[in-house]
């Protein structure tokens, strides 16, 4: 059974329990940082991987200490126990805070730390082998995407814009056209065998699934370039298999077989994202001890 669980500034208690100040610098400013980790069999999936990029973004936006009275490699297996979710996320948001709205940081801090757990299905073999369609939209964002912040309006704005499109996702295209990266997913192409991604850098977040993505590849014998590329040199050459997916923790390694009007290769999911989706599958499953899946490839 699934309770809704809060962790809020040091304690546990019922979501709807939990009371943020109306002048919550979160709710105000948009001044916080966030993550989305995978839970599997009611176990974490690389949560220090996303602890590590945490604390990465609170000292980003000077909050580093905000997290020193609160032990997340116990609290959140805790809150995952306590919530009872099998499947699902865990989401913790870290702000600056209540306190008279001021655009300048509040001495002393005293920032909002919470997390909760929620089921969620995970993708099915339908959804994957049927593969998603993209909607490119110009990148309006702010320039530092490698800060995971709550400031989320230009990828809510896009990502319903791709909805209304009938698109499952957006892509995020540079004014030179070169793509950074989904609404909240990174972006692969494999052309002639080769994946080619966005470099790490301010204008992409650095995806914990992507890392694992390029790790696993390269494993597997696969050339890995992190090098950005245009949606014509990825679509154009039909004969030679080109293949496209995105990347997050939610969604795994997920199959692109359209970007607007444009068809993908054969228009169905590629063999070498196939291949990696099983890897990563695999990987996960022996993690938090289950049986790893039946092989899509
Ligand atoms: N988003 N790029 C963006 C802009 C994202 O928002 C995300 C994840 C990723 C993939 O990162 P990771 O593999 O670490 O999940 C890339 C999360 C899941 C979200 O906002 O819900």
């Amino acid at each position: 059974m699934e309770t809704e669980i809060l962790y809020l500034n040091g304690e546990f208690m019922s979501l709807a329990e939990g009371l943020i100040g109306v002048e919550d610098r979160g709710f105000q400013l948009g001044d916080g940082v966030y993550e989305v980790i995978k839970v599997m069999n009611g176990r974490l999936v690389w949560a220090e991987d996303h602890l590590e990029r945490l604390s990465r973004s609170l000292v980003e936006v000077r909050l580093s200490e905000a997290l020193q009275d609160h032990p997340l490699p116990s609290v959140l297996p805790e809150l995952v126990r306590r919530s009872g979710v099998e499947q699902g996320m865990v989401y913790i948001q870290v702000t600056r805070g209540s306190a008279p709205r001021e655009f300048v940081f509040p001495h002393p801090p005293c920032p909002t730390v919470l997390a909760y757990a929620r089921s969620r299905p995970a993708p099915t073999v339908e959804t994957i082998l049927g593969g998603i369609v993209l909607h490119a939209v110009r990148d309006q964002r702010w320039a530092r995407c490698d800060i995971k912040s709550t400031n989320l309006l230009a990828a809510v704005l896009a990502k319903e814009e791709a909805r209304e499109a009938g698109a499952h996702e957006a892509l995020f295209m540079a004014p030179d056209g070169m793509v950074r990266e989904g609404g909240s997913s990174n972006v692969f192409a494999v052309v002639d065998g080769t994946l080619r991604t966005h470099p790490l850098d301010h204008r992409i977040l650095g995806g914990i699934t992507r890392r694992r993505v390029i790790e696993m590849a390269r494993d597997r014998g696969y050339r890995v370039e992190e090098r950005g590329f245009t949606l014509d040199e990825v679509l154009s050459p039909a004969g030679a298999g080109p293949e496209l997916f995105v990347a997050a923790t939610l969604i795994d390694v997920m199959p692109v077989v359209r970007v607007d009007g444009r068809v993908v290769g054969k228009g169905r999911p590629g063999p070498v994202t196939l291949a990696l989706l099983d890897a990563l599958r695999r990987e996960q499953a022996l993690l938090v001890g289950v049986r790893p899946p039946p092989a899509l490839t």
